[in-house]
């Protein structure tokens, strides 16, 4: 190991950072050198797209693009596409759409679909004469910023509203502008932060036209759009007769299954342990399928985490209800997403995913995200409250294992016979790959 830090890093070219990284930080340079690069696409161009995506790239990153089929969605059947990392997430989904299939499908609706976007600024004037002029302030402000918004108003979006919030009760001076974007079917990060940088440099410029001389000029802190997308929302549910839900593994009868099921809906609305590992498994299918479109699921997620805490407490994002002989269970989320521009058009793989279902427009990609993760969050209650979510699991990873020990078809067969219904570890796996090898060769 020679030195370890170095400036100029990102002037070096991508095998001059794969070269350095490799001889500063491990301990076989070469192998890891051809390793790292065995994941370099051969498509030249496609490699460029992907390098242009982040910076200091010395390599991919693969992860696997599954289907979860049979997601039938307001009468309309997708295959959905997820990229996930974790066995049994894909898996999962799929069960859920192919259980709902024959009970009706799933059914959504787009409540709203603005986005928005904050200017945060001091001001130490008469707060009275501010809220009276607000109306004007907007107006004012829509307008100067015409240039920007006049494609995405032409095509119906733009700016819906502008709203001034006063937060000097928590913090002297301090008050904020509230956008309320619609930015169609892009995501439309860089057109809402665009319009807040424009309008908050002519923040300053209307005070001083419009409010009395020896009023102080404002001062602009922050212009960034917000994750905070309550108004950009999508309601899922899937309902039918109690009786029709059939029965279950571990002998549980439909009535019995949907009373547990809601029960342990209910839990994740009361503890706030439960709601989190409720709501992670709900994110598992979402961002899946973020991920697969090349959408931001990080600021998905974050939204829907301040969405499940909007009464004040953290609580389970699904709803269970059973009245008058129905079962319904229902999602109802903030989704902000896009399906034109940026990398959602870039990226060759999420072209295909967006291919794949029928290349929607926005409010269609809220509802097939929001249906996948009702989908998912079922599918992980169901075995919670029936066999345990063990029994599924242990098969993934049983396969896993299989696949590290790089058992063959034969040997894989025989090692699901031998440990059938049983929990079975590594090391036993392995001892019995290598006894069966050693009989096979023996016989
Ligand atoms: C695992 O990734 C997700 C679950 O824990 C979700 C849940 O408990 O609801 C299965």
């Amino acid at each position: 190991m020679t030195q370890r830090t170095i400036s100029g890093f990102s002037k070096l070219s991508k095998v001059g950072k794969l070269k350095w990284i490799v001889e500063n930080y491990f301990k076989d340079p070469e192998a890891v050198k051809h390793e790292l690069a065995s994941y370099w696409l051969s498509n030249e161009e496609q490699q460029k797209i992907l390098d242009g995506f982040s910076e200091n790239t010395i390599s991919n990153y693969p992860l696997p693009l599954g289907v979860a089929p049979n997601f039938l969605i307001n009468g309309v059947t997708y295959a959905v596409p997820m990229v996930t990392e974790e066995s049994s997430v894909v898996a999962a989904a799929a069960a859920g759409s192919k259980f709902w299939l024959d009970r009706g499908g799933i059914h959504t609706r787009v409540i709203d679909t603005l986005k928005t976007g904050q200017i945060h600024f001091l001001w130490y004037g008469d707060g009275e004469l501010l809220d009276s002029q607000k109306d004007e302030l907007a107006t004012h402000l829509i307008n100067c910023c015409k240039e920007i918004t006049a494609k995405m108003d032409e095509r119906g979006g733009g700016i819906q509203t502008i709203s001034l919030i006063p937060f000097t009760d928590r913090e002297p001076g301090y008050y904020q502008l509230l956008f309320e974007v619609d930015t169609r079917d892009s995501m439309g990060a860089n057109f809402i932060n665009s319009i807040l940088e424009c309008c908050a440099k002519e923040l300053s410029v209307w005070f001083e036209a419009h409010l009395p001389d020896n009023v102080p000029v404002p001062e602009v802190i922050m212009s960034i759009l917000s994750n905070y997308t309550p108004n950009c929302r999508v309601l899922a549910w899937v309902e039918c007769p109690v009786v029709e839900l059939g029965n279950f593994d571990g002998g549980l009868g439909p009535e019995e299954f949907a009373r547990r099921f809601y029960t342990a809906v209910r839990i994740s609305h009361i503890d706030i342990y439960r709601a989190t590992t409720h709501n992670k498994g709900i994110f598992n299918g979402i961002d899946s399928v973020a991920l697969a479109t090349a959408n931001d699921f990080r600021a998905i997620e974050a939204c829907g985490h301040t969405w499940a805490a909007r009464s004040g407490r953290y609580k389970g994002l699904s709803k269970c209800t059973i009245e008058e002989g129905t079962f319904r269970f229902e999602l109802e989320l903030p989704m902000a997403v896009g399906t034109v521009g940026g990398l959602t058009t870039l990226h060759p793989l999420a072209k295909r995913s967006l291919e794949m279902l029928g290349n929607p427009d926005a409010p269609t990609l809220m509802q097939i995200i929001v249906a996948t993760g009702l989908m998912q969050n079922f599918s992980a209650m169901r075995s919670l409250v029936t066999t345990g979510i063990q029994k599924g699991h242990m098969r993934m990873h049983f396969h896993n294992m299989l696949l590290r020990l790089e058992a063959s078809e034969e040997e894989s067969i025989a090692a699901e016979d031998h440990f059938k219904g049983k929990t079975v570890s590594f090391a036993e796996l392995r001892l019995f790959i290598e006894e069966y090898r050693v009989g096979s060769v023996n016989s």
